[in-house]
């Protein structure tokens, strides 16, 4: 037998680079970072290796860090200095994410995006206004319609500040209607929204809630998240997102999504966002503390294949590192 067909032939290193398929540059990825109104210091998130959260005063010089290797966008999570039921230090004037957006937006060349949800910021740490007897009533959910409200000042105060984007991650049917709306008559008409229009309820965010603070004193998300076994459903979500009038739609989280994010890339003519969440990026450095994968070759790897899923940009905590091996 003899092959008469011989792909090997384009893998040499001189013809590899021509005829690859896709590649990923530093100006594709956006980082996180974690703005802390409780300390003065920066504090080492211990589920992820490398990042912090930082107080209000460093924001600025986190930031320039990050831009430093090439990454131009970062997206920005609050903890805020108190909690309550309605998640009031979102959308306070002076609130920590709205302090520190100023001070980037009026310091730095950083494209600006203000991750809009409450769950950081309501003492029961779910992402809206919940209902009073839900801590003893599993069934019970955050209120989706009163919720609305609070998303779209929480925005709001973020485009007051300075913000280039907003991406509301609450899961409130109809948010990004009323976010769009709220900004647009407010004279914000060219914040761009990006929706975190696919969002599955997913046990990878772990290390983020602990990061950020984040996770529900009682009870879980799925009442408002999506569950992970739809697909479908997912194409629901987006046109739903997508006929609000979201800009980019994100699927969250990202690789053990990359079907959800091939079948959006192929529905629409948006940019496709993935979030590349806190879970992926922890257990790649968990294995390759131990000495079981290569963290560099993994984390390329698995943004690449984002890409190749039809992701235009990727938010992901391998940003800064990566944007400085590219
Ligand atoms: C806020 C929010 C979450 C993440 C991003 N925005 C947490 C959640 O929904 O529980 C997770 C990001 C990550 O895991 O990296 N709603």
């Amino acid at each position: 037998m003899y092959p008469t067909d011989r792909p090997r032939r384009l893998r040499t290193d001189g013809v590899r680079p021509l005829v690859s398929e896709t590649s990923l540059s530093a100006s594709d990825l956006v980082a996180p970072v974690f703005v802390d109104a409780t300390t003065d210091e920066r504090v080492p998130i211990e589920t992820m290796p490398g990042h912090e959260r930082v107080p209000v005063d460093e924001a600025v010089d986190r930031v320039e860090e990050i831009l430093e290797p090439g990454v131009e966008a970062v997206i920005l999570f609050g903890i805020p200095e108190s909690k309550d039921s309605e998640g009031s230090r979102a959308y306070a004037e002076d609130g920590v994410v709205q302090r520190a957006i100023r001070r980037i937006a009026a310091e730095t060349d950083a494209y600006v995006i203000g991750d809009v949800c409450l769950c950081e910021y309501t003492d029961h740490g779910h992402c809206g206004v919940i209902e009073e007897s839900a801590a003893t009533d599993p069934t019970l959910t955050v209120k989706n319609d009163e919720t609305l409200e609070l998303l779209a000042r929480t925005a709001v105060s973020q485009a007051d500040a300075g913000a280039d984007m907003v991406a509301p991650s609450a899961m409130t049917d109809g948010q990004v209607r009323a976010i769009r709306e709220a900004l647009d008559d407010g004279g914000y008409e060219d914040v761009a929204l990006m929706s975190y229009a696919v969002k599955y309820e997913s046990a990878f965010y772990g290390p983020f809630r602990d990061a950020a603070d984040g996770a529900p004193a009682f009870g879980d998300r799925r009442h408002y998240q999506m569950d992970p076994a739809n697909r479908r459903e997912a194409l629901r979500e987006a046109r739903i997102d997508a006929e609000e009038g979201a800009d980019v739609l994100m699927v969250k989280p990202g690789l053990p999504y990359l079907d959800v994010v091939a079948d959006l890339r192929e529905e629409f003519d948006h940019p496709i966002a993935a979030y590349n969440v806190s879970g992926e990026y922890a257990m790649l450095h968990a294995a390759a503390e131990k000495g079981w994968l290569d963290l560099d070759e993994t984390a390329h790897e698995s943004l690449l294949s984002l890409k190749r899923a039809g992701a235009d940009m990727i938010i992901t905590y391998f940003a800064e590192d990566l944007a400085d091996r590219l």
